[in-house]
């Protein structure tokens, strides 16, 4: 089956983010719109639990969860939401243009709790500097990470998505070789450092970790008075993300030093449900 092309589509720079809260309702407009083509922007939408088992039934994975807390030296709040959107395109006239038409499909009681807006942040850096994506898996080993492999949800994908708002200053002040310490990569070129010289605490050493391979698909977010990185990244199976986000919490062990820069402020997991899911929708 096939995966909602969004996922692996890098030809846009401009963004948008919007999660909605929204118990039931029709959902054939919006179906509709996602899988419509159109030159200059492209779109992807998937669910949270409760909607996804009122659309999907038994396509929705077994292992699809609400986002619960997670408590370790740090924290991740649950703001768990019931649609995500996520829009791409040439321009940002591109990106309101189809925003608006796909507000204007949802059901009538589909409440907006968040809107953000993305960028590609120079060669690909988050706000901080640092190159994000270097240890993306590519071509089969991408798609391998990010999809369900068989079963009536094959072709769909797990999604977490966050908003994390960063102390951009804070980090700043730090001398380079300080920073690097914090992702354990080097700034200009994004190479990694050697284990030996990877500290414990660093935003690598406590996401990579084997067998949970993802397949991420942030930017960076927001204008002079809020700003950060909108995180979301795609996979085969949530336990992956639990592992990785318990492992940065330091709910054992060492807490990830990123979390002295960044405050995550939402985190929802979606079900991105793969097109003949969405074509059954959309024409029903
Ligand atoms: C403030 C939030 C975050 C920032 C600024 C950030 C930034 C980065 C950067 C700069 C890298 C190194 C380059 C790369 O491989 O992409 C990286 C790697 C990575 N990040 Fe994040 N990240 C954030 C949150 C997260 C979260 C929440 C997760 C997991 C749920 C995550 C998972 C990963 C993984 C799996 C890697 C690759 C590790 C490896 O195999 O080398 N990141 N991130």
């Amino acid at each position: 089956m096939g995966h909602q092309k969004a996922i692996f589509n890098t030809d846009y720079v401009h963004y948008k983010y919007l999660e909605y809260s929204v118990y039931e309702g029709d959902f054939k407009d919006v179906c509709q719109d996602i899988l419509s083509v159109h030159e200059t922007s492209n779109a992807l939408i998937a669910f949270g639990k409760t909607l996804s088992q009122k659309l999907f039934s038994e396509s929705t994975p077994d292992d699809l969860k609400d986002f619960e807390e997670i408590t370790g030296d740090k924290y991740f709040p649950q703001t768990q939401r019931d649609v995500f959107i996520w829009i791409h395109g040439k321009t940002i006239g591109d990106v309101f243009d189809r925003a608006r038409s796909i507000d204007n499909a949802l059901p009538k009681n589909a409440s907006l709790k968040l809107e953000k807006d993305g960028f590609v942040y120079h060669d690909s850096r988050d706000l901080t500097g640092f190159v994000d994506g270097s240890a993306n898996p590519q071509g089969e080993k991408a798609l391998d990470a990010a999809l369900i492999p068989s079963g009536p949800a094959k072709g769909g994908s797990i999604l977490l998505t966050q908003q994390w708002n960063h102390k951009l200053d804070m980090f700043a002040v730090m001398p380079t070789t300080e920073q690097e310490k914090v992702i354990g990569r080097t700034k200009p070129d994004s190479i990694e450092f050697t284990d030996e010289n990877m500290p414990e605490n660093s935003h690598v050493a406590k996401t990579d970790i084997k067998g949970t391979k993802i397949y991420r698909r942030s930017t960076p977010f927001g204008n002079l008075q809020e700003h950060g990185l909108y995180f979301m990244a795609f996979s085969c199976e949530t336990e992956r993300f639990t592992k990785q986000l318990q492992s940065m919490a330091g709910s054992q062990g060492n807490y990830d030093r990123i979390m002295d820069f960044s405050t995550p402020v939402s985190s929802s997991y979606f079900f991105c449900p793969s097109e003949e899911l969405l074509k059954d929708i959309a024409q029903s």
